[in-house]
């Protein structure tokens, strides 16, 4: 039975995701807050496994249908190992990407569709969503012209421009249904305007 709260961050490839959650990480601690951090995919050990061969450059033949169930396998363990245990005893959970990265990547960039991921995920998340989900609301375009490039070691960021467009435009659709959970914010100011905002919004929902 889920008693705490569940937590998720989201973003384009450059979002600045990192920056703000070690920043975020910083001032949890600071503030005595209990809480957990975890990360998709990975966050046990099982996932981090399935972690090294979705991300692996040499995995280029990898089908999309293997990509999504991976994805849904690491899912599957964390929530199963780490984030169930964890909100049943009452803890407040973040984890860096979850379930909308797969809606976003897989089903709308990938094109295998809303209805194929949520079918395989329901065995994976078990009924667990996210409460809020903190979206870095930023294009691609805009994100890769600040961070100066992508990254040649990691397959998934390698897919070509008109790709991460598609993962833009998959999270633009989740923010316009589900609005009230999905929080965007856009990282257009310095680091730590970015980083007050994201604070102010937890704050005012409760959650910190
Ligand atoms: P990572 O290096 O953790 O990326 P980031 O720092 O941008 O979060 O690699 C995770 C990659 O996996 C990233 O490209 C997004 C992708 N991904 C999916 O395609 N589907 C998913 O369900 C998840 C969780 C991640």
């Amino acid at each position: 039975m889920k008693k705490g709260k569940f937590i998720t961050f989201e973003g384009c490839e450059g979002s600045g995701k990192s920056t703000q959650i070690a920043l975020i990480k910083k001032y949890l601690d600071d503030n005595n807050i209990d809480y957990i951090f975890t990360r998709e995919p990975g966050g046990t050990s099982i996932s981090e496994k399935i972690r090294s061969v979705i991300l692996d450059v040499n995995n280029k033949e990898m089908c999309n249908e293997c990509e999504a169930l991976l994805y849904a396998s690491a899912r599957a363990q964390l929530i199963s190992e780490k984030i169930l245990p964890a909100l049943s005893e009452g803890k407040l959970v973040f984890c860096d990407r979850y379930l909308d990265s797969s809606m976003a990547y897989q089903a709308h960039a990938r094109g295998l569709g809303e209805e194929f991921l949520k079918n395989i995920n329901a065995y994976a998340i078990k009924n667990c969503y996210p409460d809020y989900t903190v979206f870095l609301n930023i294009s691609p375009k805009e994100a890769f012209k600040r961070k100066g490039g992508m990254d040649k070691d990691d397959r998934l960021e390698q897919s070509g421009m008109d790709f991460h467009n598609r993962v833009y435009e998959g999270y633009l659709k989740i923010l316009e249904k589900e609005g009230d959970r999905f929080i965007s914010i856009e990282p257009t100011g310095s680091v730590e305007d970015t980083h007050q905002k994201i604070i102010s919004e937890l704050k005012k929902r409760g959650i910190i």
